[in-house]
């Protein structure tokens, strides 16, 4: 078993240089299965989800291959038949490998994805996703735990409208209309900007597809492709997750390597608790920030706050003077971290979706839980600020999406190991 150990009380300084967008990653190489020309991803963050991903291709027979050292993934599936069946083995360990779906069902005429089940932040339901399919004119059955989904004659344009946002089944139906026969309009779309990272990369090999507004796209299916070089948009939510670690405990820590635009609501909202920050285009530092203030948030879809940023936001609100408030929107489950903060000696009361947040407290190390990625995440924060020692249990969660944890922070003098046991 690997747990983090993290001696708290350090003071964080240097440069953090952000990865590749995770969630940028997974759709982009979903959707390379659209394309027999030649493929190269670059900036691909080398975190556990992708490389499920990865080994999932090339499962179904995808001439893929991943240099690690540059960071860049190249695929050439030229006249190449994939298998078009997604196992359980991949699916139930990366929710994300549903989005094969729409790529293998419009490029072959049928597919067989597992279905991924619930997980620890809640049900995940694909409803959405399949509404959109069969929009498009797929045939889908549910079978032995498997989405068997077919359409013969190919996937035809149509105009469908989300009953709810949803990233992952927005992701879907964009690269499904991508090789359908005529014209989709999509509304009511999730519109982050991994999806527009996705979209571009999409243009770049022939698919003519524009954002006609904030939540309304337009495909025209196109079968002719282009060969593709993209690079992968920097990981938004790495990025929120340090500029915390720098509130919480640096001298002066620079968070490099992003796009700041990209990150106004999670700024506002960080700058309003009183983190001082030096922002300028691709780089921000963040300076010791004494005085944070209590501040009431509500998770939301893009270009709203974030709910991978809540366990973390939720850290440093045990350090404001006063009572701040959550209310978590998006998942039914997503406060698993609250009983582990408390055990460090934060006062967090939890009712439905909403968490209230009694500061200042000063934490404690303690032996935790990861339950998920994001509050994975959280504990590491909240044991960077504490005193004594905490001890994470189950980092696997955090190695699905999080690239050189340890060595980034240890570069900036967090005092963090891991160790086997
Ligand atoms: C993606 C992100 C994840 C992030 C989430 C919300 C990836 C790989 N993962 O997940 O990090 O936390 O967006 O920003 O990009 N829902 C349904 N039916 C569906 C689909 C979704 O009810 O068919 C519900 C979900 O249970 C959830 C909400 O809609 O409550 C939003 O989920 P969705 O936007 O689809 O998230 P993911 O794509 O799974």
């Amino acid at each position: 078993m690997e747990k983090l150990l993290v001696k708290g009380k350090k003071k964080l300084s240097g440069t953090i240089q952000i990865s590749g967008s995770k969630n940028a990653t997974l759709p982009i190489l979903a959707a390379s299965i659209l394309n027999e020309k030649k493929i190269e991803i670059k900036g691909v963050p080398i975190v556990k989800d992708v490389i499920t991903m990865f080994h999932l291709l090339k499962h179904m027979g995808s001439n893929i291959k991943f240099n690690f050292r540059k960071k860049k993934i190249f695929i050439n599936n030229k006249n190449k038949k994939l298998r078009h069946v997604a196992p359980y083995a991949f699916v139930k360990t990366m929710r994300a490998g549903i989005i094969v779906l729409g790529s293998l069902l419009t490029k072959f005429g049928k597919a067989k994805v597992s279905l991924p089940g619930g997980c620890a932040i809640g049900t995940r339901p694909v409803d959405i996703h399949l509404y959109g399919l069969k929009k498009l004119g797929a045939n889908i059955k549910i079978k032995n735990g498997y989405i068997l989904a077919e359409a013969k004659n190919g996937l035809k344009g149509a105009k469908i409208r989300f009953p709810s946002i949803s990233v992952g089944a927005t992701e879907n139906v964009i690269i499904a209309a991508s090789l359908a026969k005529g014209t989709t309009y999509l509304k009511n779309c999730a519109c982050e900007p991994e999806i527009k990272n996705l979209t571009d990369f999409l243009r770049k090999m022939g698919v003519k597809i524009n954002w006609l507004n904030q939540r309304e796209v337009k495909i025209v299916g196109n079968r002719k492709m282009k060969p593709v070089s993209h690079k992968v948009m920097f990981d938004r939510i790495e990025a929120g997750t340090f500029i915390i670690a720098g509130a919480l405990a640096s001298r002066s820590l620079k968070i490099a390597g992003i796009d700041t635009k990209t990150l106004n609501t999670e700024l506002k909202i960080l700058k309003k608790m009183g983190v001082k920050m030096k922002i300028s285009k691709n780089e921000i530092r963040v300076l010791e920030s004494k005085n944070i203030k209590p501040i009431t948030i509500r998770t939301q879809p893009y270009p709203g706050f974030p709910t991978d940023l809540q366990a973390q936001t939720m850290v440093l609100m045990t350090m404001a003077k006063g009572i701040s408030k959550i209310r978590e929107n998006i998942f039914e489950n997503r406060f698993m971290h609250v009983p582990e903060l408390n055990r460090m000696g934060g006062k967090i009361k939890t009712r439905g979706n909403l968490s209230l947040i009694f500061g200042p407290q000063d934490l404690n190390g303690a032996e935790v839980m990861a339950t998920d990625l994001r509050a994975s995440v959280s504990l590491v924060l909240a044991g960077l600020v504490a005193k004594n020692k905490t001890v994470i249990n189950r980092v696997y969660h955090l190695d699905r999406g999080y690239e050189q944890l340890e060595k980034k922070l240890k570069k900036c003098k967090a005092n963090i190991s891991r160790v086997y046991s």
